[in-house]
């Protein structure tokens, strides 16, 4: 199999100097196994720079303090720190003010926080709510027990054979008892990047707010809510560069002033007495309790260190990765791509005639080579290609051609074992 440089002339880590990247990465140079870490699992969490890491260490060796509630030295400084990252996410998304930016622990909490507050206040039963059998668990399930509160449906726009989400079918499910529209923008366990543009103009045609779940986008591709119209849009700081424990949802506009609160408690309140609460505005009162300020610090290095490098050249560099392993992976004796839609993002997800999945990880994982199996909470997705799971390779900025080739060695040593 002739190689991508072979093919087409391109040098995949034209755009990145990955080596200098890679050297940001710690954890890059352990040896799991006694072989060298090929992580090939980003789309599960992303590995953290040096710069996150010591932001993080920073924190809470210099600048440690409870956030909002005093007027010392430490409170004052982690105050600062901590708007300083929303005004970061701000730019990030290009969202028109820090009022529309809330932090949450990651896109599950974004999703369950616009669920449970839009549910309560505008959803009746008999109500619609649009999904997709390509969504991660967590944007179905926080829809079904909203939908158990309040009496209303749920309905899933189809998939196409190659992983495509039928937007004819999404058209003619949009309709008068509607209430949202709450869909990914990449799917974790397909690759496939939704047409999010116009998912929202057809849904606000009709007057339909749209919820978008860019978990698999945000690390991946340049955002810019304004322009994109959307009304929610929530992701995971992990996925990103950044550490466990902090996620973003965006509102447009007004829609955080007129959402109920999600959790009652300190900082998301304006008065309190024993008989009744008034809260705070956008974003405080959805913000309830000590959130987690050392991690919403470190993400600021997080959407830094991506800035720095530039998505656009992150996004070019996946691709390059994307189509050798698609190309040499498809190679193979007996494998099935599960998702080949155009235009994807750098997820293969496959399946190996007689093997299970789990087995085709674990023997990868004996050589340092870090894959995910499993259905990746998308069980639905699962039945939709009639297997109970896949292998998945994911890829992000450090990843590198020789790690491609790890992952084609690797399962050629899997046909083997199972020949
Ligand atoms: C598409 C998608 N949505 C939502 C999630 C949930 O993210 P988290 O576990 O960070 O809340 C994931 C995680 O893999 C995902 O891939």
């Amino acid at each position: 199999m002739a190689t991508l440089t072979e093919r087409s002339g391109v040098t995949p880590s034209s755009a990145l100097d990955i080596e200098r990247i890679r050297a940001d990465f710690p954890i890059l140079g352990i040896h799991p196994r006694g072989r060298p870490l090929v992580y090939l699992d980003s789309a599960a969490t992303s590995q953290k720079p040096r710069q996150v890491i010591d932001a993080l260490t920073r924190y809470y060796e210099e600048e440690n303090g409870n956030i909002h509630r005093g007027v010392h030295y430490l409170s004052e400084l982690a105050t600062l720190k901590y708007d300083e990252t929303r005004e970061a996410v701000r730019r990030f998304i290009n969202a028109e003010s820090v009022n529309e930016v809330v932090f949450t622990r990651n896109t599950t909490e974004g999703i369950n926080l616009v669920a449970s507050s839009y549910g309560q206040k505008f959803v009746r039963a008999g109500d619609e709510i649009i999904v997709s059998q390509m969504e991660h668990h967590s944007n179905i399930v926080p829809w079904q027990l909203m939908a158990e509160r309040t009496g209303a449906l749920l309905r899933a726009v189809p998939v196409t054979d190659i992983g495509e989400l039928d937007m004819n079918a999404f058209e003619s499910m949009l309709g008068p008892k509607t209430r949202l529209v709450a869909l990914t923008w990449v799917s974790n366990s397909l690759g496939t990047v939704n047409p999010v543009k116009r998912i929202v103009e057809l849904a606000h045609a009709r007057g339909i707010p749209v919820l978008l779940d860019g978990a698999q986008a945000a690390p991946h591709i340049p955002i810019d809510v304004q322009s994109l119209g959307c009304d929610f849009l929530a992701f995971s700081g992990h996925k990103m560069l950044g550490p466990t424990g902090v996620g973003v949802l965006y509102a447009r506009a007004d829609w955080f002033n007129r959402l109920p609160p999600y959790q009652g408690g300190g900082d998301m309140i304006e008065t309190v007495t024993i008989e009744k609460t008034t809260y705070a505005k956008a974003p405080s009162k959805f913000e309830a309790g000590t959130p987690a300020i050392g991690p919403v610090v470190a993400f600021r290095a997080a959407i830094e260190y991506l800035e720095s490098v530039g998505l656009d050249a992150i996004h070019r560099h996946e691709m390059a990765l994307l189509e050798e392993a698609t190309a040499r992976v498809s190679a193979l004796r007996g494998i099935r791509l599960i998702g080949t839609a155009p235009g994807k993002a750098g997820v293969l997800s496959f399946t190996m005639d007689g093997v299970h999945p789990h087995d085709i990880a674990t023997i990868l994982d004996q050589s340092g080579i870090a894959i995910r199996a499993g259905h990746h909470c998308t069980q639905p997705l699962m039945a939709r290609f009639g297997c109970g799971a896949t292998a998945r390779a994911s890829f992000y900025l450090y990843n590198t051609m020789d790690e491609v080739s790890a992952l084609v060695a690797g399962l050629e040593r899997v046909r083997e074992v199972f020949a």
